[in-house]
């Protein structure tokens, strides 16, 4: 693989604009914003940065309701400050990715107002309207993200239109030309900028059944638990053939920029089917996201298991990758815990593939609980207990009034555990989670087996996970991770048996030579260089 594109190479990091830096004092990120923090990144050792929508919109959705996919809205700046942080970033050496919002815009959007002012207009067939099924109702039995109905009456023109996350939502009827056409374009006008690729947003929803066929019931739904359209399975609404078809369009589209421009996916499938986003001969997504590590039990066995399936179910040449955490999940170091954390870390940067950070878990940030009359996001009203807010408050930087984040009054607050973990007291401390993160980076970069290595699983029981990367030229390493809090042992591969700790989550063993069996300390993970 001395090959390997840079996405293959490197690491991916998340940015939720809104909470990275801001640099107005208007209490809400900016693109200027993370322009001033880029140093820190590079510092830090990742290799691109994803972007969380940036475009003109009422924010009904922080964004994901985009009113023009050509601009930039003004709480974050303007095309002049885009054009800046690309060309900033490239001279760093750090891509840019932008999310990109296919299946929906905002009702504020001039192709949606057009398309609702009249049947007639020109716009109409570029959104999903129908007439309610003989004998009244929506027109199928879809289920909308809370588990309502997709679709919306409008009494307007006296028709449904289709929508699967806010009525401020309406889904695009990537059925028609006209609207296939308008979207890529969409796709040329920020390639052209330089950007190096996209995060497409649920991509598995582009496209529903054109006769409207109706879902069946899940017999495994679980109420209370799974979310609320979990209730019927999503057959006829979701990753449709023609969505799979459009996918490889898409992938044309950037290829017509050359060969290292990338698309992400975001599809939340199961995982045959979300494999089969890859395309045919490689020729689709090449990042479709694997999100089983934002929801997967903390248990060593099953995230074993899950490994050995995801390796075998991709197609020949189809990279892998990992996701750990994201603006739509309670965080990582929330979900399982500071110490394990640590471990959870050296696993998503060790794994084969590549790795995608969500911004400050590379802190040890955890949900802030929001109470629900402060809550900014509407799934907190919709679905109570599903808000995403408390992912989604802003970076502690300092230990300054507004966190070194804002002049202003933060748009979330930053809540006063993750606000001691802010980056100037992380930054030179070698126990912190900062550092471990800077360690695992720069350790990776140069460990040709952790980046393009191949991978072997090592057999262990209780809460070990570990695993073999070797490097084309032979170099191994052995990743071992103890998910558990009791002290374990595992014996080291090889005839020599022996090797030395590249990194370990506790700080105080880093170099020393080991011998078999190595030992572990609760929740200790260690990478170990044999030979
Ligand atoms: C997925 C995005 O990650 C989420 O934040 C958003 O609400 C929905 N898609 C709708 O665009
Ligand atoms: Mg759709």
């Amino acid at each position: 693989m001395a090959d390997a594109a840079w996405w293959q190479r490197g690491v991916i990091y998340q940015i939720y604009p809104r909470s990275f830096m801001d640099s107005d004092g208007d209490g809400v990120g900016d693109l200027p914003g993370i322009l001033a923090r880029l140093d820190h990144l590079t510092w830090l050792g990742v290799d691109a940065i994803w972007l969380s929508p940036v475009y003109p919109s009422p924010m009904a959705d922080s964004g994901y309701d985009v009113a023009d996919y050509r601009d930039i809205d003004p709480l974050f700046g303007t095309l002049d400050d885009l054009d800046r942080l690309v060309a900033a970033a490239h001279d760093r050496g750090l891509r840019v990715l932008l999310d990109w919002v296919p299946n929906h815009t905002s009702d504020q959007h001039p192709w949606f107002r057009a398309s609702r002012a009249s049947r007639d207009d020109p716009k109409r067939d570029w959104y999903i309207w129908r007439d309610p099924r003989p004998g009244g109702g929506p027109p199928s039995n879809w289920l909308d993200y809370a588990g309502e109905s997709a679709w919306r009456w409008d009494g307007r023109t006296g028709q449904y239109y289709y929508r699967v996350f806010l009525d401020a939502q309406p889904d695009l009827n990537w059925r028609n030309p006209e609207v296939q056409a308008a979207m890529f374009d969409t796709l040329r006008f920020w390639l052209r900028r330089g950007v190096d690729g996209f995060r497409i947003d649920v991509l598995s929803l582009l496209v529903e059944d054109d006769r409207l066929r109706d879902n069946p019931p899940n017999p495994d739904y679980r109420p209370g638990e799974d979310w609320p359209f979990m209730r019927e399975l999503s057959v006829w609404n979701v990753d449709r053939p023609e969505t799979r078809e459009l996918a490889g369009r898409m992938r044309e589209v950037v290829d017509e920029f050359g060969d290292d421009r990338v698309l992400l996916a975001e599809l939340v499938l199961p995982l045959e089917q979300t494999v089969a986003y890859y395309g045919a001969d490689g020729r689709g997504i090449q990042v479709p996201f694997n999100f089983e590590l934002l929801t997967a039990a903390w248990e060593a066995r099953g995230i074993a298991g899950y490994i050995g399936r995801y390796l075998a179910a991709l197609p020949a040449g189809g990279w892998p990758n990992w996701v750990l955490g994201n603006h739509d999940t309670p965080r990582v170091a929330s979900r399982v815990g500071p110490a394990q954390a640590r471990v959870a870390a050296m696993l998503l940067l060790t794994l084969p593939g590549t790795p995608i950070l969500y911004q400050g878990d590379e802190l040890g940030l955890g949900d802030v609980a929001i109470p629900p009359e402060q809550a900014v996001d509407p799934i907190a009203r919709l679905i109570p207990g599903r808000g995403r807010d408390p992912e989604r408050t802003p970076i502690p930087w300092d230990g300054g009034p507004g966190a070194g984040f804002t002049g202003g009054r933060p748009w979330l607050p930053v809540g006063d555990a993750n606000r001691r973990r802010h980056v100037a007291a992380q930054r030179d401390d070698p126990g912190s989670m900062l550092t471990l993160h800077r360690r695992l980076l720069r350790l990776r970069r140069g460990t040709p087996a952790l980046v393009t290595g191949g991978y072997a699983p090592i057999g262990s029981d209780g809460d070990l996970l570990a695993y073999l990367r070797t490097a084309p030229g032979g170099d191994r390493c052995m990743v071992a991770l103890n998910l558990g809090p009791r002290p374990a042992r595992l014996a080291l591969p090889g005839p020599e048996a022996t090797g030395r700790v590249a990194l370990s989550t506790h700080p105080d063993r880093d170099g020393a030579a080991v011998a078999s069996p190595l030992e572990l300390r609760g929740d200790e993970g260690v990478v170990v260089s044999l030979g």
